[in-house]
């Protein structure tokens, strides 16, 4: 089990590109199930996450080539139908696949993905929107079965949780509904760049979809989807990342490959904290020479601060001169990552969904267990930032969604290395 060993101090600077987004290509891949040719995608993320999706899709007959600087993906119309515990349990992105199997295949088996660290993760909105669309979901064994055998048929939904709009629940409704015969209006459709980006590759396959990037989305069903090539664009998270990390290091770093307005809130963010910020058409730049200021936060669906990058800012204000707040209204319970900062010496409360963060003069390097993906990401951007030398360890968490994330930051002057531990 790998490790990663960071030594404080350094500033990042540099440039550099943003890998293809995670979130954007796991759906995207899912939506080769209702495609007749292949998908061929470029620009796809060398992340464990797209391992295992491949993995599920093999299993569904799908002819998954994953070459150098590309990945074809090749579904037949008929082929098997079930995606087993093992894999979707790792991965809750995969239950993706669930909505494209029924519209096209006319079956489906996918086990229920479960929790996670971070809370429950139903999935309500994905059987509700599926079932409107006529779709006759049960639970069996752990399983969501769907043995309609005929096409979907479109209908008016409501896509809306406690939380707002799901990411993944619209991701699966608007690729299922894409073959399903007639209208399909869903309202209140999660507005991220991920399912724009979804939007425009199903239209780019044939579908006939208006509404991208607003709460309403209307489908209009086609008989068939072509395969097409599709670019996957920047990871809005992993740049993220590195921009908090330029920020709180007192360093001056760009990401090129990204669209600045996908990032807004946290650049707003870290204006506030006194970081510099300047934008490009598709590059965005943060500097800072001062110790940043507190700044308050609160996660809300897109356009607002993402709760993928909540972890990464409130690593920032664990320096930063005052007292911020954060308050979690995606998920209110992702605070993993609070307990470790506090072994590096972070004075932190947490209060139900929110958190008090009181910034310190300086942190001090430990041994810290990575959680979750973005969590363990927190704890990176801590150590370097940290007195001496901090361990992570459960490093796999990372390598789900961050590329080499050791290389990258070693590329902008980090010094970090990783270690591969026996296994006892
Ligand atoms: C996606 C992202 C994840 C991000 C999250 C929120 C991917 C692969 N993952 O996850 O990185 O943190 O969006 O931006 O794109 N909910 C329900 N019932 C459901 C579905 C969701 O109540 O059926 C709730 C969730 O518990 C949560 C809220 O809705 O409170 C938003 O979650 P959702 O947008 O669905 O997250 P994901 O799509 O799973």
């Amino acid at each position: 089990m790998d490790r990663l060993i960071v030594q404080g101090g350094a500033r990042l600077s540099g440039r550099l590109r943003a890998r293809g987004s995670k979130n954007a290509v796991l759906p995207i891949m899912a939506a080769c199930l209702v495609a007749d040719g292949p998908l061929v995608l470029r620009n796809v993320p060398r992340l464990r996450d797209v391992t295992t999706l491949c993995r599920i899709l093999e299993e569904l007959g799908v002819s998954v080539d994953h070459g150098e600087d590309r990945l074809v993906l090749h579904a037949a119309a008929d082929g098997p139908v079930e995606a087993g515990y093992d894999l979707v349990s790792t991965m809750r992105a995969s239950v993706c696949v669930l909505g494209p199997l029924i519209a096209r295949r006319g079956r489906a088996r996918v086990s229920l993905p479960g929790g996670c660290v971070f809370g429950v993760r139903p999935v309500d909105l994905h059987v509700k929107g599926l079932n409107a669309l006529g779709a006759e979901l049960r639970i069996e064994g752990g399983y969501l079965e769907s043995e309609v055998g005929k096409r979907l048929h479109g209908a008016p939904l409501f896509l809306g949780s406690a939380h707002g709009s799901s990411v993944l629940a619209t991701a699966q409704v608007l690729t299922a509904a894409c073959l399903a015969e007639g209208r399909t209006v869903i309202e209140n459709a999660a507005m991220e760049p991920e399912i724009v980006e979804l939007t425009r590759l199903l239209v780019a396959m044939g579908a006939r979809i208006e509404g991208a990037g607003n709460h309403r989305l209307t489908i209009d069903g086609v008989e068939r989807l072509n395969g097409t090539e599709w670019t996957v664009g920047g990871d809005r998270i992993e740049a993220g990342t590195f921009l908090v990390g330029a920020a709180m290091t007192g360093g001056d770093v760009t990401v090129e490959g990204v669209v600045p307005e996908d990032l807004s809130a946290l650049l707003e963010t870290l204006k506030v904290m006194g970081a510099g910020v300047e934008r490009d058409q598709d590059s965005v730049r943060v500097h800072a020479s001062d110790r940043l200021r507190a700044a308050d936060v609160t996660t809300l669906p897109h356009p607002g601060f993402p709760t993928d990058l909540q972890a990464q800012i409130m690593t920032a204000m664990t320096r930063a001169a005052g007292i911020s707040v954060v308050t979690e209204r995606i998920f209110p319970d992702r605070f993993m990552h609070v307990a470790e900062l506090l072994r590096l010496g972070a004075s932190i409360r947490k209060e139900g969904s929110q958190a008090l963060v009181v910034g310190t003069e300086q942190l001090s390097g430990a041994t810290v267990m990575a959680s979750d993906l973005r969590a363990s990401a927190a704890l990176v951007l801590a150590g370097l930032v940290a007195e001496g030398s901090t361990e992570i360890r459960r490093v796999y968490h990372i390598d789900r969604g961050y590329e080499r994330i050791d290389a990258r930051l070693a590329s902008l002057g980090a010094q970090i290395r990783r270690e591969t531990q026996p296994s006892s």
